[in-house]
């Protein structure tokens, strides 16, 4: 069957994504050399659901669903702020800037995604929802030191309010894996209401 890699997620605008690369840039400065994959800044987004293989016949049913699902959700703003890395410093896998939504309204969002595609054939996450933007991943095959430093590095940069965003729709996107990095194409811009 015809299927594409798709995820649904927020899109930063480009004064917050600039602020996010000089993160990485002060970032990729201390770290190991070689031991994280960075994002292309462009390409760093907020993510609520990763789908994974969508056949390209269902996409039109996902979003309808995701339409309907997320007609009652208001627009609210978020702020980004510090840095982080999962599962932690000891062991970083991935470097990421916080999200902070204090009111409840990017979870609801996120489980009226889940809700929406679950019936449709994508488990729900069984995680707790951690909103959070990727900035890089470890590489393979980086010694243990070198993660150990990587993670120092991460847990002592002063990373404050990097901007405040306003959520406003959400996206369905193709992810299409390259040599030189993912490429991502919006497939559906869904608004939230107003
Ligand atoms: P993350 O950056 O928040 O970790 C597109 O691949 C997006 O889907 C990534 O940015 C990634 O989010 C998210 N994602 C979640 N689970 C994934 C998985 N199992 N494989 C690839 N991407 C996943």
């Amino acid at each position: 069957m015809n299927a594409i890699r798709a995820f649904i997620a927020i899109e930063l605008p480009k004064v917050t994504r600039d602020a996010l690369a000089d993160v990485q840039a002060r970032l990729s400065q201390q770290a190991p050399s070689g031991s994280v994959r960075w994002v292309k800044p462009d390409n760093v987004h907020l993510t609520l659901k990763f789908l994974g293989q969508v056949p390209v016949a269902q996409l039109d049913t996902i979003t309808l669903a995701l339409r309907r699902a997320i007609g009652g959700i208001r627009v609210f703003p978020f702020d980004v702020m510090n840095a982080g890395c999962f599962p932690d410093s000891i062991r970083p896998r991935v470097i990421w800037v916080g999200v902070d939504e204090p009111t409840g309204a990017l979870h609801a969002l996120e489980r009226a995604i889940e809700a929406a595609t679950a019936p449709l054939g994508y488990p729900t996450e069984s995680r707790t929802f951690q909103p959070h933007l990727t900035l890089g991943r470890t590489a393979r095959d980086v010694k243990p030191g070198d993660l150990h430093r990587l993670g120092e590095v991460v847990k002592h940069m002063k990373v404050g309010l990097l901007g405040h965003v306003h959520a406003d729709e959400i996206v369905l996107f193709q992810s299409e894996l390259g040599s030189g990095g993912s490429v991502y194409t919006s497939l559906a811009r869904l608004p939230l209401a107003r």
